[in-house]
C-alpha cells in the first residue's frame, strides 16, 4: 500500500496530510526517513511519525452507502455495468461492500475494511434485520398480508444447476406494515431477518405483485436516513458498537 494511504488508514492525518508529513521529513519507515510519497509499505515495514510507530493493522471503518439503483454492489462487473466503486472516490481506505443489492436496488449499502466482522454481519445465521420500502403495483389482499408476515412460498433458483432450475421455499416470519395504498400501487415497508436472492422481490411476486421500487431503509441499528443517493457517510462509534452487539 502507497506510504500516503497507509498513514491515511491509521486515522492520523487524510492522505493529503500524509503527504505533507511525508515531505516535511517526519515519516520515516524501518528506521529511514521517507520523503517519496510513492513509497510502497509492505507487510512487517514499521512505519514511524515524529519517532512513534503507526499501528500495523489498518483502522476499521465502516461506512453507509445510499446505493443508487441502476449500479451492482462488486467491485467489478464482467458486463461492463457501473459499479458502487465510483461513488468512493473519497474513501481513503480500501472497503468492501457487506453483502449485496440488486443492480436494480437502492438504499443503505455498509462498507468496511474490517472482512471478519463484513461476513458476519452477512451470514444468515446471524438474522439481522433488514428493512426495505417497496413500491409495488395493486393493493395487497388481507390473506396476501398475513402470507408476507407469516411466511410465503416463493422459488429459488438451484445452485449451480443449467437449466433454470428453481426449488420451493417457504420465508420465515417479516414485519409487514403498508405504509400507501390506491388502487394503482402500494408502498409497503418489509423487514426480514433473512437474505435469499432477491427475496422481496420474489416475495411480493409470490403474492401476485410487481415491485417498481425497492429501497434498503436500515440494516440492525444502522438507518439509511436522509442521504442523497451516490452519498457515504462513515458510522459513528455508536453505530459500529450496535452493529457488534447484534452479533451472536
Ligand atoms: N431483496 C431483493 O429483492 N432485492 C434486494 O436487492 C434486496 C433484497
Amino acid at each position: 500500500m502507497r506510504i500516503n494511504k497507509y498513514i491515511a488508514a491509521s486515522g492520523i492525518a487524510s492522505r493529503r496530510k500524509a503527504d505533507e508529513m511525508i515531505a516535511a521529513g517526519r515519516v520515516r519507515v524501518n528506521g529511514a526517513v521517507m520523503t517519496s510519497p510513492g513509497c510502497d509499505i509492505q507487510p512487517g515495514d514499521v512505519v514511524m511519525v515524529d519517532g512513534k510507530p503507526l499501528p500495523a493493522a489498518e483502522k476499521t471503518c465502516w461506512y453507509a452507502l445510499n446505493k443508487p439503483a441502476g449500479c451492482v454492489t462488486t467491485l467489478s462487473d464482467d458486463k461492463g455495468r457501473p459499479t458502487v466503486m465510483q461513488f468512493l472516490a473519497d474513501v481513503e481506505v480500501r472497503v468492501y461492500p457487506v453483502g449485496r443489492l440488486d443492480y436494480d436496488t437502492s438504499g443503505l449499502l455498509l462498507l468496511t475494511n474490517d472482512g471478519d466482522m463484513a461476513s458476519r454481519i452477512a451470514d444468515p445465521k446471524q438474522k439481522i434485520k433488514k428493512t426495505y420500502m417497496a413500491r409495488i403495483g395493486g393493493r395487497l389482499t388481507k390473506e396476501h398480508l398475513a402470507e408476507l408476515r407469516n411466511g410465503i412460498e416463493i422459488e429459488l433458483p438451484v445452485k449451480n444447476a443449467e437449466s433454470g432450475a428453481v426449488r420451493k421455499y417457504k420465508t420465515k416470519p417479516a414485519e409487514v406494515n403498508v405504509i400507501e395504498e390506491n388502487a394503482s400501487q402500494s408502498l409497503v415497508e418489509i423487514t426480514i431477518s433473512e437474505g435469499k436472492n432477491r427475496q422481496v422481490r420474489r416475495m411480493f411476486a409470490a403474492a401476485g405483485h410487481r415491485v417498481l421500487q425497492l429501497e434498503r431503509t436500515a440494516i440492525g441499528n444502522i438507518r439509511l436516513g436522509r442521504t442523497r443517493p451516490g452519498t457515504c457517510r462513515r458510522l459513528t462509534d455508536a453505530e459500529i458498537e450496535g452493529l457488534k452487539k447484534l452479533l451472536i
